[in-house]
């Protein structure tokens, strides 16, 4: 219940100081949005990101923002980003969660989602003098604009916007005593966030880690495994080549895993994997131990696209059938809300309220009234969208 005095409502105040920020889109509110929707209120009518941007980069009184403090190789074609946030990021996420980042490239702002790599309130290594960081690691894909921009040289110092952290593919705090991990590619990023908790927590169970990858060069954190594994006596980690070997054959799970049914799982990497992986479980009557996280949306569909408008922010976009909707919006300036971007988690559902609109996944048509999910739909024609 709100206290009150004599009419006056703490949370009608409080309330009244977050609108600046809540009304940014911003999700994963923190007590620091009063301070900086008081900035906002304070600096009105004038733009408080002016004076605010003037003093310090990283200071917004609407939007989370870091400044990337190191770009690190990983291998040839994948890269750790380490970024300084700056006021309201909430430092208190589950391994495994996941941020949005916005990255502004020839004068347009592109946002990807990806796995935080780091623990919760970490703060990087004695150089960093106790500052709070966080840490992603992208990997390059061939059709991937950002992540390519960013693997071959996004600069150090680099203003970026962030989404807050979310996801559900977490780690529980204290961790299950038997644990798998099965990963290939850059899947291992969420799960190096939770390796590096369970380390830093001095609290590493029985965990047996399988990690597919090309060649030895296209393991990602391939020495950091190597050592975790030497260092930590519950700490197995079993790397699988395909480029040897072929695909790991879920059947020799038997063998390097015999236990496995007895654990909790988490698996993280391409689609067919998690496909075949979910069916062994299920198969099993295991369903329930296992924790899937998928990096890409499953495109059965295809789309005519169009003109899209977006009645609130007034602007329109010329799309074709491949392109969301979310894109459409982003590359057009609108602010789209999104989080994990692959159909998953919601935050991206808006109204359609003109034109025909398709689900990539499943080919679904939608119209006016309906809501849907633009991080996973596209243009069926010229279509209009109340955001
Ligand atoms: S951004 Fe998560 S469902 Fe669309």
């Amino acid at each position: 219940m709100a206290s009150k005095s004599g009419g006056f409502s703490v949370r009608g105040l409080r309330e009244w100081l977050e609108a600046p920020v809540a009304e940014g889109g911003n999700a994963g509110r923190t007590p620091l949005d009063a301070l900086r929707g008081a900035a906002a209120r304070i600096t009105t009518p004038l733009l408080p990101d002016d004076y605010l941007h003037l003093v310090n980069p990283l200071w917004s009184a609407r939007e989370l923002r870091g400044r990337i403090v190191e770009v690190r190789k990983e291998t040839a074609d994948s890269a750790t980003l380490v970024i300084k946030p700056g006021w309201g990021f909430d430092f208190k996420f589950a391994p495994g969660q996941y941020i949005g980042i916005g990255v502004l490239v020839e004068g347009r702002w592109h946002w990807r989602s990806y796995s935080l790599t780091c623990p919760p309130d970490w703060t990087g290594d004695a150089t960093n003098k106790g500052r709070r960081l966080i840490s992603i690691a992208v990997k390059a894909m061939p059709e991937g604009f950002l992540s390519s921009h960013i693997v071959s040289g996004v600069p150090e110092g680099t203003i970026v916007r962030l989404a807050a952290p979310q996801g559900g593919f977490v780690l529980p705090d204290p961790a299950p005593s038997k644990v798998l991990f099965l990963t290939a590619g850059s899947g291992i990023t969420p799960v190096m966030a939770m390796l590096r908790t369970m380390d830093r927590r001095d609290a590493v169970p029985d965990v047996l880690h399988v990690h597919s990858a090309r060649t030895p060069d296209d393991v990602m954190f391939g020495d950091e495994l190597r050592e975790l594994h030497d260092r930590r006596p519950g700490f197995t980690a079993h790397l699988h080549l395909t480029g040897e070997n072929g695909k790991f054959a879920l059947a020799d799970l038997d063998t390097v895993c015999p236990d496995w049914r007895e654990r909790e799982t988490w698996a993280c990497g391409p689609l067919p994997m998690l496909d075949e992986i979910e069916k062994h479980w299920a198969a099993a009557g295991i369903g329930d131990r296992l924790h899937v996280e998928r990096f890409e949306i499953e495109r059965n569909a295809t789309a005519e696209g169009g003109t899209v408008t977006f009645a609130k922010a007034g602007r329109t976009a010329e799309v074709d059938g491949a392109t969301t909707l979310l894109q459409a919006g982003e590359s057009a300036g609108v602010q789209m809300p999104f989080g994990c971007r692959m159909g998953i988690c919601q935050t991206c559902v808006v109204t359609v309220t003109g034109g025909h609109v398709r689900d990539l996944r499943n080919g679904k048509e939608h119209r006016a009234g309906d809501k849907i999910q633009t991080c996973i739909s596209a243009a069926a024609g010229d279509c209009t969208l109340e955001v």
